[in-house]
């Protein structure tokens, strides 16, 4: 039996691995997505759902962003609550009119499925990549449930613990592997966050950000009737030592929930949110390559993930497109230190985020007033226009523009690439060429 091949395989079908295989897929190059878990659950799967303006104009040019335009909402202000004072940031305007979009990830996953699949491509969901191997030529073989799969290329969008990073020959995981997964700096902070996706009785507005002495808590907009909330909790908490009444009571007095905000329904959904932050040491390892979580773990804080994530792979479609038609690694051989760079970059923003979102860890409580009043300053400061207020405006909302897509080829993308899950470099896809590496 001769193996089944591909140019690339994309492992992961979160918002990273569809837009990269969706960009590759129009560039006729043969694309093969392997993942793990089912349709339903990743569609149903509740994540993230603040989307910078330079990744909306990015899927929208691409054409994948119709339905997040007409049915998500435009936000530019946030709020930030200490000792008592609520602080509107119109960050739109102190941007200079670079706004958020809210639309929830899976809502956006599922638009993403279903243009690949109008497209004529296919997703081998319930399939995970088992483990990848390198030829003597460092070529990528995959194993899947399927049987085996070579490739010329292979990215790891598959999360913190990912199989493309473990395969990287001096090894992803240098010690062994760690509770986080990957290797790379990282940080454990001192507090996890716990999370709440709860009926609410009209549209979060927009963000409110509570610094309070008993811990940070979160109020953030998803859909007309549902809200994501987050309260901090001591590093390692267990949730069942939260129930309902005790989650409601902590939300409503740190967020100061009053007569004019959103009334808290049903909670449909609770869960612990591990705060921590890694950067991966590498992310490609010849025709190895990491985006999205499995690069990078960044806390929830300035909901930069998902963002960072297509960002990503933004730059990586053009790369790969380079590398795989034309035989040109040039962008490719750049790739590491471009979004390392850029992933050190977003670590920083969340992290100054969550320092002022929190107390220092074991503050005594007569000093947290002190802490407080610093906090409710550093806020005043990114309320008002200033270089300040501008440079975290304009960091918060995503400006500037990620790379556009690389164009598409003569044949249109369904002729290129086949109806197959595993479109044959010889039968369709373009075949990279070996060069190197
Ligand atoms: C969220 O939408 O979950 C979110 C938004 C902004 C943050 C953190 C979380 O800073």
């Amino acid at each position: 039996m001769t193996a089944r091949r591909t140019a690339v395989a994309v492992v992961g079908a979160g918002p990273a691995g569809l837009v990269l295989a969706h960009v590759l897929r129009r560039a006729g190059i043969g694309v093969t997505v392997h993942e793990r878990l089912s349709r339903a659950e990743l569609e149903r799967t509740a994540r993230a759902g603040v989307l910078e303006h330079r990744v909306v104009e990015y899927l929208r040019a691409l054409g994948l962003a119709d339905r997040l335009t007409a049915e998500g909402e435009r936000h530019g202000e946030c709020e930030l609550v200490c000792l008592g004072e609520k602080v509107l940031v119109d960050y739109g305007a102190l941007s200079g009119g670079v706004r958020h979009w809210v639309y929830p990830q899976q809502l956006l996953v599922r638009d993403l499925i279903a243009a690949y699949e109008k497209d004529g491509g296919a997703i081998a969901f319930e399939r995970p990549v088992e483990s990848v191997a390198l030829d003597g030529d460092g070529r990528p073989v995959l194993r899947t449930a399927d049987g085996e799969l070579r490739a010329d290329w292979v990215v790891g969008c598959d999360g913190a613990r990912s199989t493309v990073a473990a395969a990287f020959p001096d090894g992803g995981l240098p010690d062994g592997g760690r509770p986080d997964g990957g290797d790379g700096p990282a940080r454990r902070y001192p507090y996890d966050w716990l999370t709440v996706l709860a009926r609410i009785s009209r549209p979060v507005e927009q963000i409110r950000y509570a610094v309070h002495a008993d811990g940070f808590a979160g109020m953030m907009p998803r859909t007309a009737d549902v809200g994501r909330f987050y309260l901090e909790v001591p590093a390692g908490e267990e949730l069942s030592g939260w129930d309902e009444p005790r989650i409601r009571a902590e939300l409503e007095r740190r967020l100061a929930l009053d007569a004019g905000d959103p009334a808290l329904g049903g909670l449909l959904e609770t869960g612990m949110l591990r705060m921590r932050g890694r950067v991966a040491a590498r992310i490609r390892a010849g025709r190895l390559l990491l985006a999205g979580d499995a690069a990078h773990t960044v806390t929830p804080s300035g909901a930069k993930g998902l963002n960072s994530a297509v960002a990503d792979v933004a730059d990586l479609a053009g790369a790969l497109v380079a590398a795989v038609r034309d035989g040109d690694e040039r962008a490719l051989d750049g790739y590491q230190e471009r979004r390392l760079e850029a992933a050190w970059e977003t670590q920083e923003f969340s992290d100054q985020l969550l320092e002022l979102l929190h107390l220092p860890a074991g503050i005594p409580s007569g000093q947290r007033e002190f802490a407080l009043r610093l906090r409710l300053r550093r806020i005043h400061r990114i309320a008002r226009p200033g270089p300040e207020a501008e440079a975290f405006a304009r960091a918060y909302a995503g400006a500037g523009e990620l790379p556009a897509a690389p164009a598409g080829p003569a044949v249109p993308p369904a002729r290129a690439a086949g109806r197959d899950v595993w479109p044959s470099a010889q039968g369709g896809g373009v075949a990279s060429r070996t060069t190197g590496r």
